[in-house]
């Protein structure tokens, strides 16, 4: 490994169950007057949304709760944002929710001193100017979206999720506080788990993985492996919900750093073309594209399952390497994801497009193998049972 290797992450983060509060203490350093809270209609109604606004007003700022960000947040979300801020006279962004709040609220943010329209931010670093201070506050595990330097939108007119990597997009403060994740609901917990665990290994096995995200994706991949069952089942199981919160973060320290693969190019195109939830995609994808990296990512692959004390010391680096893609798959059965795409209709003939446009997505450029357009077809052929 002989290249240099930047670390990103935001500046202040803050865990733990009631750490919402703490948002008063950095509004207030900050010296903000008016924030445009980034949400969606669920949380806009929340009870926590209104302690939020409270916490806010302790520190002198007031609130512009706008619940508008969609799943998959969209380029049409992302101007009628920037707009309600511009009128408001907002000061800085907050986002509350998961990866589609945190998503919007960054691309709104980004349109504030930036010219022209979202689109012409997609791709890496190509945001020139900083955005207005972004405060995070994660209510899934997780995306990681509220810390991470990955911003996703969904340009409709394409039909295509346009990645924006650039450090600029980085919140300047990030808050996990669990209590928030107790009422996520038990599919929307096992797609987000799912979504961290794929994180996680991608950023293990990609081309840009360094000692510093491999050992937060390993730990990350041990505590998803020991605590995601559980917490799916078991919303209120409050040690298992404060273990996610820790390992979703560490999985999106890995990925932020290390870069990702073409689970996620793959699932970007299902997200943008069927409007598909991104973490079920990646749960369905990730067995499929590991089997195909196994000739070259066989050795890592085979490292984790070490790392996890699956099979025996003589073991060939294949067969652990395939005993960790099985216990994916069981663990993706345990959280009740489906096995494959058939159930969401998808018409094979956009196969071919959707591998085009994976092509292009700059997730993939991390993958340990550069598949052809006929193996990126394969693959989505092969998720479609
Ligand atoms: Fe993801």
């Amino acid at each position: 490994m002989e290249s240099t290797q930047n670390f990103f992450c935001p500046r202040n983060n803050i865990f733990g169950f009631g750490s919402l509060k703490e948002i008063s203490l950095h509004i207030a350093n900050l010296g903000l007057k008016k924030g445009l809270v980034v949400t969606d209609s669920f949380w806009a109604t929340s009870p926590h949304t209104k302690r939020l606004s409270d916490f806010m007003k302790q520190a002198g700022a007031s609130a512009i709760v706008w619940g508008h960000a969609q799943p998959n947040p969209t380029d049409k979300n992302v101007s009628d944002g920037i707009e309600v801020y511009r009128k408001e006279g907002c000061d800085f962004v907050l986002s509350l929710g998961g990866g589609s709040a945190h998503d919007c609220a960054k691309a709104i943010g980004i349109m504030v001193n930036n010219p022209g329209t979202i689109h012409a931010y997609e791709g890496v670093d190509k945001v020139k100017k900083p955005l207005p201070p972004l405060l995070a506050i994660n209510t899934t595990a997780g995306t990681a979206a509220e810390m991470t330097r990955f911003c996703i939108i969904t340009d409709t007119g394409r039909k295509v999720k346009m990645a924006i990597v650039d450090p600029n997009v980085t919140p300047l403060v990030s808050i996990n506080d669990p209590e928030l994740m107790l009422s996520m609901p038990k599919g929307l917990t096992a797609a987000s788990g799912m979504d961290a665990l794929t994180h996680a290994v991608e950023a293990y096995v990609s081309t840009s993985a360094n000692p510093l995200t491999d050992t937060q994706a390993k730990a990350a991949i041990d505590i998803i492996f020991k605590h995601l069952a559980e917490a799916t089942h078991n919303p209120n199981n409050r040690e298992a919900r404060e273990k996610m919160a820790y390992a979703q973060y560490m999985a999106g320290m890995a990925f932020n750093n290390a870069g990702l693969g073409y689970v996620h190019a793959m699932a970007h195109q299902l997200g943008g073309y069927y409007d598909l939830p991104h973490g079920v995609c990646n749960a369905i994808l990730l067995p499929v594209v590991q089997k195909f990296n196994l000739k070259k990512a066989a050795p890592r692959l085979a490292e984790i399952a070490r790392f996890l004390s699956l099979g025996k010391d003589t073991d060939s680096p294949e067969l652990l390497a395939e005993m960790l893609i099985k216990k994916i798959e069981e663990l993706s059965g345990k959280v009740e994801i489906p096995k494959g795409l058939k159930s969401f209709k998808i018409d094979p003939k956009d196969f071919k497009i959707m591998a085009e446009n994976a092509m292009k997505d700059p997730c993939g450029f991390t993958n340990p193998v550069q598949p052809t357009l006929a193996e990126v077809i394969k693959m989505f052929e092969v998720a479609n049972i």
